[in-house]
């Protein structure tokens, strides 16, 4: 009887190791065939940083959205910017430059490079590096269209957190406080 049981098992075993999503997979860059899927507004749910100091920084992002938009090169999308922080919104905008699947931009004086991930459809799911001077850090942040995201895609977003080594106690938008209003401000942060 004991010999079935065995072979059984390292047949869950194996189904198992085979049905687990790769890291490799999970984390590989992603270039939309049509870039226009990425243009237009994205509301911030979760995302975390590195080292700690910046993903404790998360915690005082309450809401958050941005917006990119098509310039007339291909090579410039204008990323603007709505961060509710501190109790007032942070306006920003940045002219972001693409360069093969990285996209540079500089926000608050740090210069950003990063690209997009693989992610579910009406998502947008953005890493980068940024150095400031000689201050470096990460960032991991996951955007949707509506600001709500479904259960299993926050599995998924998990995943990703894990393989890239990103804090696993990632942070979230509270669905409640309200974004910042769509106001074409000359102010910059
Ligand atoms: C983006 O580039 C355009 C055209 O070069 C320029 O007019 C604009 O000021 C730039 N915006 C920022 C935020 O640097
Ligand atoms: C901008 O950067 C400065 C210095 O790095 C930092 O103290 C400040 O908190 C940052 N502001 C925002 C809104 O991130």
């Amino acid at each position: 009887m004991a010999l079935p049981v065995v072979v059984f098992l390292l047949a869950l075993i194996a189904l198992g190791a085979a049905s687990a999503p790769d890291c490799k997979e999970l984390v590989k860059p992603f270039m939309p065939e049509d870039p226009k899927q990425v243009f237009g507004k994205w509301i911030y749910v979760m995302g975390a940083g590195d080292p700690k100091q910046y993903h404790k920084a998360l915690e005082s992002l309450k809401s958050s959205w941005i917006d990119l938009s098509p310039t007339s090169s291909d090579q410039t999308v204008t990323l603007r910017w709505r961060d509710h922080c501190f109790n007032r919104c942070i306006v920003g905008e940045a002219n972001a430059t693409i360069s093969g699947i990285a996209t540079t931009f500089r926000k608050n004086l740090s210069d950003h490079k990063g690209h997009i991930l693989q992610t579910c459809s009406d998502c947008l799911l953005w890493t980068d590096t940024f150095r400031n001077g000689d201050v470096t850090g990460r960032y991991i942040l996951q955007f949707t269209r509506t600001g709500k995201i479904d259960p299993k895609h926050v599995e998924i977003f998990k995943k990703q957190v894990g393989c890239l080594n990103f804090p696993e106690d990632y942070h979230s938008y509270d669905g409640k406080t309200e974004l910042c209003p769509d106001v074409k401000e000359s102010t910059q942060e």
